[in-house]
């Protein structure tokens, strides 16, 4: 054995080398690795080997570039198109072992080999598109060329990985292996004896035309992949780069393909969608990390959950379980509440597009429905989904105290009220948190977990445990009114409802949201979530639009009318001039000017009044970490990734930029929320970031 740099080291097994990477958590390229490898193929055949596996120690083979050093400050050494190179260049047969993931540089890597064995749970793809980027070792030339036009487009405009079955019908690897590390080890050195014995050319995909030439001139093909993505990438710049690749790989020849690759990476790679998407991969994996928490913390092993309330989102928050293979019961007040919320979720269930029979029914077997409480009385976790109601919640957790077993995690899913005051009416304060979902629950993906004072660090560690368990990504916030999320949300609904008595339209301020990449604006979202939820004729005081359109009957899509009309057949949106009128009457009748509010007024209103908020969040403690605010607002209410959240964004404004318009919006507008957060003051005044602002 010879160590050929800190991470990768050289065996022999007969007269077989064995390149082997050893790069701990996910043996990304670092600059050793690139030159381990890089020597790893000289090395090899000074030895005199007849043939070369690359293979991976740990849990996977190389998972990409090394992320962290995209910034630049990596020392000198060979880059990944040398490392490539003198695989390919090889003048002896290079296999690639691979288990785990294959993704990014590693595939590309994978892709210089002559030939591909993995393990039958190996996984492979080019996620390069989350990061904004695209493939930029190779990866967008060779892989049409091995697995068809299609395929690729697909691979790399998704990030999707695919399994070994999957890699093989479509050509990506040569052989599957079941078991383990060590069978893949021995797999790829037989394959190697065979390639050797049988004189097997030393294929390099480069020289491939087949399958691309399938498509060459073919522009049907790519403007139909277009318009079937448009909608799920709207905004987005990597996707259309990535198929602007695919077609230099159909049309042209291999190096000119490679020159487009390049171009168009450089300019991903500098460009502010990557730098937010890049930012954005750390600060989800930094959301689950609570400082003072360890490994070592204790965790309740959740075995068995129970859900109180099987509307809206608890018939959601069950499903979690149930896909999670975790038993869940759900309790209701009555019967007849109990069926229509399990009614809802099979069809939930039946709905899904990868849905069977029996995997429906397999789902449906880990639930249980009751209308007792006591039914609680095994379960692990606990999960209060009933009305947004202080008493009700109150009385509810003082049953649950006395039904649940001690250690069991009280939590609820409220979506603004005091934890702190909730956990008072029992005896284990330390056993009670929030756990707040996000409707559709089964679907969205944040988690905000909210510690109360009491709240104990098994249950905060149990918690983010069982967040990664279902799915989800959890960021850990504090008690206040709506914690982060809604907290910051209230903001932008004050403003926007300000807005639309001045002049703008709600049409208008949909539209800007829109277009700067929320999936729908504030006044189509009330449209669809119901203008009703909450409204009661016998209290309204008719002093806000809201009330104004309840009391017209609008109550939103549901009866097709609300801030829009809707058609019944499409519910297709049209701004109602009936609905402007009204609110211009009801402005006039409060005493506000009309005027022509510019879209820039509407962005600047909407998003500073959230960065204001955000930062005395953080100034509270309320969030760990600036990154935390973004990971809630990508996560939980769309805000478009390749702008980072509203930390990142408002770092990228300029926070200079930021603090002057907020002082502007409190001289003309006023408010509470106009009112300029300490934080954000000083480090605008100091150059900071909220971005990287850590409590
Ligand atoms: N570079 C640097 N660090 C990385 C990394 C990478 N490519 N991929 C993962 N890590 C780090 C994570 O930050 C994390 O660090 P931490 O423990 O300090 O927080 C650790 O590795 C483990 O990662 P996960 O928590 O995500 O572990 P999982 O087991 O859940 O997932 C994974 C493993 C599927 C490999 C996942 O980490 C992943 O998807 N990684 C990114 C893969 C990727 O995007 N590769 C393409 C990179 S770009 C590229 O290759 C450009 C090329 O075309 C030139
Ligand atoms: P919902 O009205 O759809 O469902 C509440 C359910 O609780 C009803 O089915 C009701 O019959 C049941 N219930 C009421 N009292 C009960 C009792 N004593 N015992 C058993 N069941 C009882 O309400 P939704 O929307 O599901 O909200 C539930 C909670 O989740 C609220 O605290 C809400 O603030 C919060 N939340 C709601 C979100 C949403 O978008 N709807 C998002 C995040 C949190």
């Amino acid at each position: 054995m010879a160590e050929l740099s800190q991470s990768v080291r050289l065996e022999h097994d007969g007269d077989v080398a064995l390149v082997v990477v050893n790069n701990p958590p996910v043996n990304a390229l670092s600059w050793h690795v690139r030159q381990g490898l890089f020597d790893g193929m000289a090395a090899a055949v000074e030895s005199g080997a007849s043939a070369i596996v690359v293979i991976c120690d740990g849990r996977t083979f190389i998972a990409g570039a090394d992320i962290s050093e995209f910034g630049g400050g990596a020392p000198e050494a060979a880059g990944l198109h040398e490392v490539q190179a003198a695989m390919e260049d090889a003048p002896v047969p290079v296999i690639a072992a691979i288990h785990g993931t294959a993704l990014g540089g590693g595939l590309e890597v994978a892709l210089c080999a002559h030939y591909r064995v993995a393990l039958d749970s190996a996984k492979f793809g080019l996620p390069e598109v989350n990061l904004g980027l695209l493939p930029g070792a190779g990866g967008t030339q060779r892989l049409p060329r091995l697995t068809g036009v299609p395929k690729a487009l697909e691979m790399m405009t998704s990030g999707r990985h695919i399994g070994a079955e999957e890699a093989s019908a479509c050509g990506l690897i040569d052989e599957a292996v079941a078991g383990d590390v060590d069978a893949l080890r021995a797999a790829a050195v037989a394959f190697a004896g065979r390639a050797v014995a049988e004189n097997l050319p030393l294929a390099k995909v480069r020289d491939r035309d087949d399958k691309v030439a399938e498509h060459r001139g073919d522009e049907q093909v790519f403007a139909d992949f277009r318009a079937s993505i448009a909608r799920k990438t709207r905004g987005f710049l990597a996707p259309e780069y990535n198929i602007q690749c695919v077609e230099a790989a159909a049309n042209l020849p291999f190096e000119e393909g490679l020159a487009v690759e390049r171009r168009l990476f450089g300019e991903l790679m500098t460009g502010p969608q990557s730098a937010a998407q890049r930012y954005y991969f750390f600060a989800e994996r930094a959301a689950n990390k609570v400082p003072g928490i360890g490994k070592d913390t204790p965790k309740i092993p959740i075995e068995r959950a129970g859900v109180l309330g099987a509307g809206t989102m608890g018939g959601g928050i069950a499903m979690n379980f149930a896909n999670a293979g975790i038993p869940v019961t759900i309790v209701e007040r009555d019967q007849d509440a109990l069926d229509r919320g399990l009614a809802v979720v099979k069809k939930n269930y039946e709905r899904s597009r990868t849905s069977t029979p029996e995997s429906v029914a397999a789902r449906m077997a880990l639930i249980t429905g009751s209308t007792d409480k006591a039914d609680f009385a095994d379960c692990d976790i606990v999960i209060e989904a009933v009305f947004e109601d202080m008493d009700l919640k109150k009385s509810i957790f003082t049953e649950l105290d006395a039904i649940c077993k001690p250690g069991a995690v009280l939590a609820s899913n409220t979506s603004a009220l005091d934890i702190n005051e909730i956990a008072s009416v029992t005896s284990r304060p330390e056993s009670v948190i929030g756990l707040h979902f996000f409707s559709p629950a089964n679907v969205m993906k944040l988690l905000e977990v909210v510690r109360g004072d009491a709240t104990s660090d098994e249950v905060i560690a149990t918690s983010m445990a069982l967040a990664k368990t279902i799915g989800k990504i959890g960021a850990l916030v504090g008690v206040c009114h709506g914690f982060v999320g809604n907290r910051m949300l209230f903001q932008r609904s004050l403003e926007a409802n300000s807005i639309i008595l001045e002049g703008a339209t709600p049409a208008q301020v949909d539209r800007v949201l829109y277009d700067f990449g929320f999936p729908m604006g504030p006044f189509a979202m009330s449209d669809l979530a119901g203008l009703d939820i909450g409204w009661k004729a016998e209290t309204s005081t008719g002093d806000t639009v809201r009330d104004l359109m309840n009391e017209s009957g609008r109550k939103g899509q549901k009866n097709g009318r609300g801030y829009y009309t809707y058609d019944p057949e499409t519910r297709a949106a049209t701004p109602d001039p009936e609905v402007e009128a009204m609110i211009a009457e009801f402005a006039a009748g409060k005493g506000h000017e009309q005027r022509d509010v510019t879209d820039d007024e509407v962005l600047e209103r909407c998003l500073y009044a959230m960065v204001n908020e955000g930062a005395k969040i953080l100034e509270e403690g309320i969030a760990i970490r600036g990154s935390d605010v973004d990971v809630v607002w990508v996560n939980g209410y769309g805000w478009p990734v390749y702008r980072g959240g509203p930390m990142h964004w408002a770092d990228s404004v300029g926070l200079a930029e930021v603090v002057e318009k907020v002082r502007h919006y409190a001289e003309t507008v006023g408010g509470r929320q106009w009112e300029l957060s300490p934080l954000l003051e000083r480090l605008a005044a100091e150059g900071g970031s909220l971005a990287s602002y850590s409590n």
